[in-house]
């Protein structure tokens, strides 16, 4: 296979492997998560209100309740920004998620690729963005380098549309370089999920956070009631101090994991990785990487194929953090692949 950008993680797992291709916090959702999703399916008869989901969002991230939207999923998020807007010059910063681009294409747009490189360990240098770019789509951390992008509020421009994928970053212990808590900046959109942290891929839940006429304009585009009863009240508890505290803690445990695996990773011969990986999953190259990954799956590992994305290819592989005796047995795995 080559570049697609509708090819994700969960198409690599199954048949009893282990699941290292998608970036879901393992053990998630969490039991006292469920309960509160299930208490709150004895209102399903009435028409979900989005008030108390919308203020608990405002106030985690410090901003006006109109100044957040709740979408369903993230990925509702790049479909409302593609059909709501009209850039003249888009432009996506790869390699990265696909389904912004996917968006943008679907809703019959340009689309202009900035691709980073592996050399500058991917990061974005904000002067490779067009000046007159009016929509430009970064990642940060970017799945799937796991690049932390510090100061790209630097990409605010006047007319322009920034839009930021924050998916994974409540997975950055303290979250620094999140633009989540700036409020009343014009043309800037943060994108957030519940997906990643919380293990609530299938209830689709997410929010975007941008100046109110915005939100208003991209709200216009959302059919009524687009978010479901239940997952306005993992909403509300994803809110909570409980849940902060859960992934602040989650966070600095899986930064000891990366840097478990990125150890064990280094101690072998033909194996690279680039930059400084700051999100659940590191990428690696290794030369014939796609039989690697194929060799691998036959030890009963899944990692996620690194050549459907823009600007990687077939030697790129992305492999999620797991607990320490996952890491272990993996890369013994990985040391008779290569072997
Ligand atoms: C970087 C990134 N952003 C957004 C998403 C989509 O998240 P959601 O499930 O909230 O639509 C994903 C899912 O893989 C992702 O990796």
């Amino acid at each position: 296979m080559t570049e697609a950008l509708d090819h994700h993680g969960d198409q690599e797992v199954g048949d009893g492997l282990v699941d290292l291709a998608v970036n879901v916090r393992t053990g998630t959702p969490p039991a006292w998560l469920r309960d509160e999703i299930a208490a709150s399916l004895g209102g399903l008869a009435a028409y979900p209100r989005q008030d108390e989901a919308v203020t608990a969002v405002a106030a985690k991230h410090g901003r006006p309740t109109g100044e957040v939207l709740l979408t369903a999923g993230a990925a509702e998020a790049f479909v409302l920004l593609a059909r709501a807007l009209r850039p003249r010059r888009a432009v996506v910063v790869h390699p990265q998620f696909t389904e912004p681009e996917a968006a943008l294409l679907t809703a019959g747009h340009r689309v202009e690729r900035v691709l980073l490189r592996p050399e500058d360990g991917f990061r974005l240098d904000p002067a490779r963005v067009p000046d007159d770019a009016d929509l430009v789509v970064v990642g940060n951390p970017t799945n799937p380098t796991s690049v932390l992008h510090p100061g790209l509020d630097r990409l605010v421009r006047p007319g322009r549309v920034l839009v930021v994928d924050e998916a994974f970053m409540d997975a950055v212990p303290g979250e620094p370089h999140s633009l989540a808590g700036r409020a009343g900046v014009r043309g800037l959109v943060v994108v957030r999920s519940l997906t990643k942290t919380w293990g609530l891929a299938g209830l689709r839940i997410g929010y975007l956070l941008a100046m109110s006429d915005l939100v208003e304009q991209l709200g216009a585009a959302q059919p009524p009631w687009p978010v479901s009863a239940p997952a306005l009240a993992a909403v509300v508890a994803c809110c909570s101090d409980r849940a902060a505290k859960e992934s602040a803690e989650a966070a600095v445990e899986t930064g000891r994991q990366r840097a478990y695996l990125l150890r064990k990773l280094s101690a072998l011969a033909g194996v690279t990785t680039y930059g400084e990986p700051r999100a659940p999953f590191v990428l690696i190259r290794t030369p014939d990487g796609n039989q690697v990954r194929k060799a691998l799956r036959t030890k009963g590992f899944a990692v996620r194929r690194g050549d459907t994305f823009p600007g990687l290819g077939p030697d790129w592989l992305r492999i999620a953090v797991r607990p320490e005796p996952v890491m272990d047995t993996f890369a013994d795995a990985l040391m008779e692949v290569l072997d």
